[in-house]
């Protein structure tokens, strides 16, 4: 089979459904991942992250469609022979042995020597900070302590490819932030080609080179997070990567051409491919809001009146009932705080940051 120029991984055309299933886990996914590339997986619970990554370590075998790690056919290779670890949810370090016995396991199954085995686990400790930590066993640290103790134990035989299944699902909203930082700083170090599953949109956009969001089994869209996040290439991205305004339009001929209609209002400026009916998509982050009656010199504004208001800490959700529709403004706490219900406000926000989706 041809080489596929610098990819370390490469999954064509995989299908799976499992036995008995009515829908496929995994339908049509095709992708590759550059050497030293931070990937990630990203979609709702049952989209099928799992699924696949079992695929990439050879725990599940696709019905249709290949997988290649640098360029060679590996689709039935078994798990130990691929060069590839995996860190799962829930550390799986044995109990009766030390931190550093555990990070040394799989030089000792893979025959190394034992000054060797010690010193590469002494490293691989070091490099996720957990050195001092060497000789404890595992009931006696934290939950943080021990995913970091099984982040080295995937890294000491350096794989090539290292598969993480929602690693930091199990922490607290600041050790995973840490962490995240930890992760980031050590795929740069080793230069191991990351694959990242997480349900986190947060976490993919902020460590991702590129992601992968997947919806039943598909991938709904791939690209940078900038571009996942900017750019959706559908609504149901709109919707799962970051928070959005989804609101229904018309496109119909107005003034001369064809412009975006909501409640009848024209808003001057959003692209819209075609008439009929559809729907647009506008970030919370994107709308914001001014005195009502303010003058305008704004393409789309919208005039409305304040339902509620939620307290997010750095910034304000404001919801506006505009007409029939309610649109969401994020707006920074400080300097928020007249944003109180009943409070007339005209809604704002620039055309070329809306989307818009039809069918
Ligand atoms: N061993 C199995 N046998 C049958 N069906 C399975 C099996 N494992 C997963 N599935 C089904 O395949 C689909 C995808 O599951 P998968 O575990 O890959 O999802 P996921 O994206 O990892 O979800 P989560 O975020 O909840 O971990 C689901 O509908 C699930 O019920
Ligand atoms: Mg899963």
């Amino acid at each position: 089979m041809a080489k596929t120029s610098q990819a370390i991984l490469t999954l064509a055309g995989i299908d799976k459904t499992y036995d008995g299933a009515a829908r496929p886990a995994l339908d049509r996914i095709s992708f590759t991942v550059a050497p030293g590339e931070f990937f990630s997986i990203l979609g709702p619970s049952g989209s099928g992250k799992t699924t696949l990554l079992r695929m990439i370590a050879g725990f599940e075998r696709p019905d249709v469609g290949r997988v290649l790690m640098d360029g060679a056919d590996i689709t039935d290779v078994p798990p130990f022979r691929r060069d590839v670890r995996t860190v799962f949810q829930s550390y799986a370090l044995f109990p009766h042995m030390s931190v550093l016995e555990n990070v040394a396991y799989p030089l000792r199954m893979a025959g190394a020597r034992k000054a060797e085995r010690l010193a590469k686990a002494r490293d691989c400790l070091a490099l996720v900070s957990m050195g001092d930590f060497a000789a404890r066993l595992p009931h006696q640290l934290s939950g943080g302590q021990r995913q970091r103790v099984a982040l080295a134990r995937a890294i000491v035989c350096r794989p090539r490819v290292l598969l993480l299944d929602e690693p930091l699902g199990a922490l607290d909203l600041r050790l995973r932030q840490q962490m995240q930082h930890m992760l980031v700083s050590l795929q740069r170090e080793l230069g191991i080609a990351f694959v990242y599953v997480t349900h986190d949109q947060g976490e993919a956009l902020s460590m991702s080179d590129r992601v992968a969001v997947m919806s039943e089994g598909r991938i709904a869209q791939l690209g940078t997070p900038r571009e996942i996040y900017f750019d959706p290439a559908s609504e149901f991205v709109a919707q799962f990567v970051g928070r959005s305004n989804l609101l229904p339009i018309e496109a119909a001929p107005h003034e001369g051409s064809l412009t975006a209609l909501l409640g009848g209002r024209a808003l001057k400026g959003v692209a819209v491919p075609r008439s009929g009916p559809a729907r647009m998509a506008i970030r919370f982050e994107c709308v914001r809001l001014a005195e009502a009656g303010h003058p305008p010199g704004e393409a789309c504004a919208i005039e409305g009146v304040v339902e509620d208001v939620l307290f997010l800490g750095n910034a304000l959700e404001v919801n506006v009932r505009c007409g029939d529709h309610n649109i969401i403004a994020a707006v920074p706490t400080l300097g928020g705080e007249g944003y109180l219900p009943g409070r007339p406000v005209r809604v704002m926000f620039d055309p070329g940051q809306a989307t818009v989706f039809h069918g």
